[in-house]
């Protein structure tokens, strides 16, 4: 039952989520600093997460800065290439392609969607729509999704998914593929504790919920802002990550220390929390994941679950934090 004092109270999923693997960082200098010295530890952290049962790993084919273009799709696809048949069993690769101005019409992504795919080794599960581009071409955005469908209908990839999309053009999208007989099977949105907007009565969650698609959350640990302890702040990571932590750290310190103490009660890291408050709402958490340490945190939040008052606490505690994320500039209505 949803609990009208709590705007971000939810009817409890039926099926608690797992947990899924974002790979923004395999190839990005910009925010994350890449350098192609650290491919093997980006190889041990795949395949400890694989050894650890997360099976899901999303990508794009915007995900790679400068001369890395692409190289997220390439180390995933290079990572998943090398796994004996049997262990590729059961994985979702999932791929969000770009709407980039000049990738018009209903073949708009033709080639992106190769070359994708070139580079993942075949490996390719589900195509989506990595924004919308509702606020500045309207009319790009139909085009391409029938395009997209295209591809599911002519089996060339498994699933379609969209990102960055608002309730209402969801809605939109969902009918425009149920026309076809084609099913919309996920959309990625920004929601952690400190995005925490598609949760509320009117926002996607509810759309998500009442049409059967999955609900992804990324960057649920607020770029990792989430998983750093309250207090100082030391040792914050550099450039642009670095000034967003040294703004938001200050106002988010209240949600830090109640996430502090249920971390401390399940004896559990910082990151953990923030991975099964997104669960407790039905979401699965792609987490960002780069080290070996962190793809066994991620599987590990997984074994627990927070009870309905611990998700309660947060969910206040979320709406009441005075430090929120940039919206994304491409998030639709
Ligand atoms: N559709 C879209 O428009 C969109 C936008 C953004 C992201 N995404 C997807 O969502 C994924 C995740 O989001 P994100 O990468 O932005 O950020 P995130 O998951 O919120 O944060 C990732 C960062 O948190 C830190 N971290 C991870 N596990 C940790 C642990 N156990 N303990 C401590 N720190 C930990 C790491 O930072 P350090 O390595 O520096 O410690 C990691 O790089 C992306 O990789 C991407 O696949 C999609």
């Amino acid at each position: 039952m949803a609990d009208p004092a709590n705007p971000l109270s939810v009817p409890a999923p039926s099926g608690v989520t797992g947990v899924g693997v974002g790979t923004w960082a395999w190839g990005n200098q910009f925010l994350w600093g890449y350098d192609p010295a650290q491919d093997e530890a980006l190889a041990a952290c795949f395949l400890r997460a694989v050894d650890l049962g997360l099976t899901v790993f999303d990508t794009a084919d915007s995900y790679g800065t400068g001369r890395f273009g692409g190289r997220s799709e390439s180390l995933l696809g290079g990572f998943v290439e090398a796994l004996p048949p049997a262990r590729r069993q059961g994985l979702t690769v999932a791929t969000k392609l770009a709407p980039f101005p000049w990738r018009l019409g209903r073949r708009g992504f033709e080639r992106a969607f190769e070359e994708s795919r070139r580079r993942l080794r075949g490996h390719l599960d589900r195509v989506q729509l990595h924004w919308s581009t509702a606020r500045y071409a309207p009319w790009q955005e139909g085009a391409l999704l029938e395009g997209l469908a295209d591809l599911v209908e002519q089996g060339r990839v498994g699933s379609l998914g969209v990102s960055n999309l608002g309730p209402r053009r969801l809605r939109l999208v969902h009918e425009r593929l149920a026309r076809r007989g084609l099913r919309l099977s996920s959309l990625q949105v920004q929601l952690s504790l400190l995005a925490p907007d598609a949760l509320a009565a009117d926002g996607v969650a509810t759309v998500c919920r009442e049409l059967g698609i999955e609900l992804l959350a990324y960057s649920p640990l607020a770029l990792g802002l989430l998983s750093r302890p309250p207090g100082e702040g030391q040792g914050l990571p550099p450039g642009p990550r670095g000034l967003l932590f040294r703004r938001l750290r200050p106002r988010i310190q209240p949600l830090l220390q109640t996430m502090e103490r249920i971390a401390r009660a399940h004896d559990a890291p910082m990151a953990a929390v923030a991975i099964n408050w997104c669960r407790a709402h039905g979401a699965l958490p792609l987490v960002g994941l780069r080290r070996v340490e962190q793809a066994e945190a991620a599987a590990a939040a997984a074994t627990w679950c927070l009870d309905d008052e611990e998700r309660r606490d947060l969910d206040r505690m979320a709406q009441r934090c005075e430090g929120r994320m940039p919206a994304n500039p491409f998030q639709s209505g």
